[in-house]
């Protein structure tokens, strides 16, 4: 079990993790969604104490976290990283193994473990494993990130975004690996990501975070049966009427006056697309582009509304 307690991050003056409690308990994976620069990364990280809290505590089986020692985390907590962080010059082998060597583990049984684990990605070890990553695709260097995550056979597994990159149908499959591995180890796993639907499919429990804090903590049906704020209404889409009509309506249709920095957005695209692009880019505003020309912008703010209240 994890309990996070009254957690709050400051750098600065600026309040990144403000307040968050929660209880993840064994055996399920929790969900962890909001937009960039919401605080997700910073939370995940203080489970693993990368990061310390400004205040407040999170408990590992009962366990201030600050209480364990720094192998005993490394052992129980395998962390996959945003982006898929393997070290470029330690072949796919050597990047696995990189926990069992820290926690001093025979050869014989870090070959074997490095060898199931290719095997459960469906990597070929005779192959792979002298590979280096890059030598990979992205969908397998993903694979081997969290391959890493797992080796020294975690009770908690947390992941980052680790599927950010992939395609649809490689994605598909790396989350059924998450569930499979969740369900055949028994892994508690806290999964980072933007993707509402992937943390629907994946999630027993959902953190949605907002601007640092937590909006909502409940089950998939929870969320999608009572969106704590039109914010969350907004990120599920509820299969509602309301979220249905942006995907129906262009962006022309929701321009307001005004410019925005970023990539300009083309009218003729849907209102939820933009939505989606606003949301991911972690900006409020961006601008609105028909024909070569600046014809305005569209906000969050302005799109949650007409999915709120559609005109
Ligand atoms: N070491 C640091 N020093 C100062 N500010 C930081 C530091 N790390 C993160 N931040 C700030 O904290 C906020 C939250 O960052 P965090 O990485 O947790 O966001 P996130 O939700 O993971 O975003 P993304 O979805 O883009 O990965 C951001 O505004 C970021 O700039
Ligand atoms: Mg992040």
């Amino acid at each position: 079990m994890i309990e996070i307690e009254n957690i709050t991050k400051r750098y600065g003056d600026e309040e990144v993790v403000k307040d968050v409690s929660f209880v993840v308990e064994p055996r399920t994976i929790t969900a962890v969604v909001g937009t960039s620069g919401s605080g997700k990364t910073t939370l995940l990280r203080m489970i693993n104490r990368l990061v310390e809290p400004t205040s407040g505590v999170i408990k590992l089986d009962g366990r201030d976290n600050r209480d364990v020692p720094a192998y005993e985390l490394r052992r129980h907590i395998g962390y996959a990283i945003q982006g898929n962080g393997l070290f470029p010059h330690r072949t796919v082998a050597q990047n696995i193994a990189t926990v069992p060597d820290l926690l001093g583990w025979d050869k014989a049984r870090i070959a074997a473990r490095v060898g199931e684990l290719l095997e459960l990605f469906q990597l070929d070890p005779a192959t792979f494993g002298p590979r280096y990553p890059r030598e990979l695709s992205g969908g397998q260097q993903q694979r081997v990130g969290v391959a890493r995550a797992l080796a020294a056979e975690p009770n908690v597994l947390l992941m980052d975004e680790p599927f950010g990159a992939l395609d649809p149908v490689i994605r598909a499959k790396a989350q059924e690996d998450i569930l499979a591995i969740n369900k055949r180890f028994g892994t508690t796993i806290i999964l980072v990501t933007h993707d509402m639907e992937e943390a629907i499919l994946l999630g027993d429990r959902i953190a949605v975070m907002d601007e640092g804090k937590l909006i909502q903590y409940a089950t998939p049906a929870q969320i999608l049966k009572k969106p704590a704020t039109p914010f969350v209404e907004t990120l599920v889409g509820a299969g509602d009427r309301a979220f249905r009509l942006l995907s129906l309506n262009q962006i022309r249709d929701a321009v307001e006056p005004g410019t925005a920095k970023g990539p300009a957005l083309p009218a003729a695209a849907t209102q939820r697309d933009a939505l989606a692009e606003l949301l991911w880019s972690g900006r409020e505003a961006l601008p609105v582009e028909a024909d070569g020309k600046r014809i305005g912008r569209v906000t969050v703010q302005g799109l949650v509304k007409r999915a709120a209240r559609p005109a």
